[in-house]
């Protein structure tokens, strides 16, 4: 099954454009660094244990193209450098946070499971080159970060999907749960049920749940009440 449907890009991308000229400014255009390039930077930045999960993501990503009609080569790029920052300290994390002038608006947006999105834009952004807006934004929201206003949900959500569902992690049970949705192009229900996972396993492991990822669940909810989606790209982030 593959996902169309038509999307405003250009209001979304004003007003991201506009919000984060800090980062987007002067990047306009597409992606001009190769995947190998990519892959190279990311085996140097992370963990071997992570690169190998930033790899099964890039490789579902790849998968998801044809399912939502995602430009390959961008889902390909949102795969392997989407925790790009994930394993920056804390200080490193929060001082490109100011110089990028990423808005800090509540004490959730300072942890590294969250910022390491936007930081991770800024970076690769400043180490590649990388311009494309779609890609930028995805990998800014994949983590709950901002304020849902994104140039991509489908592009965002095939990314959180993909960083649950990629080989090596060990998740059996919601990654079974999810991938019949995911691969059939059901983003509403299986966006719902991945954070009816999600907001339960982080309590469980003590891990913070921003405020964020309860809003995008009641947006969900409510969807799922009203057996209504305005198009993939309406879904909540
Ligand atoms: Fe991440
Ligand atoms: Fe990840």
């Amino acid at each position: 099954m593959t996902v169309t449907s038509s999307l405003d890009y250009d209001f979304v991308y004003r007003l991201k454009y506009l919000k984060w000229f800090p980062i987007y400014g002067r990047l306009e255009g597409k992606v001009t660094v190769d995947i190998d390039n990519c892959i190279a930077f990311v085996e140097r930045e992370l963990s071997p244990k992570r690169f190998k999960h930033s790899l099964g993501v890039m490789q579902i990503m790849e998968e998801l193209a044809s399912v939502y009609a995602l430009d390959k080569t961008t889902a390909i790029m949102c795969g392997i450098l989407h925790d790009a920052a994930k394993e920056f300290p804390l200080d490193r994390q929060l001082e490109m946070a100011g110089k990028n002038n990423i808005s800090l608006s509540m004490e959730y947006d300072s942890y590294p499971l969250f910022l390491h999105g936007p930081v991770g834009a800024c970076y690769i952004a400043e180490e590649l080159g990388i311009t494309d807006p779609m890609l930028l934004d995805a990998i800014s929201h994949h983590s709950y970060f901002d304020n849902g206003v994104t140039v991509s949900p489908r592009l965002c959500w095939c990314l959180r999907f993909a960083d649950i569902l990629e080989p090596s992690r060990d998740w059996q049970d919601i990654k079974m749960q999810l991938k019949p949705l995911v691969y059939s192009g059901k983003v509403k229900e299986a966006a719902y049920e991945m954070m009816k996972w999600a907001i339960p396993f982080h309590e469980s492991m003590l891990l913070p749940v921003h405020p964020n990822m309860h809003r995008v669940f009641q947006k969900l909810s409510v969807l799922m009440d009203e057996k209504t989606l305005d198009g993939i790209d309406s879904i909540p982030v």
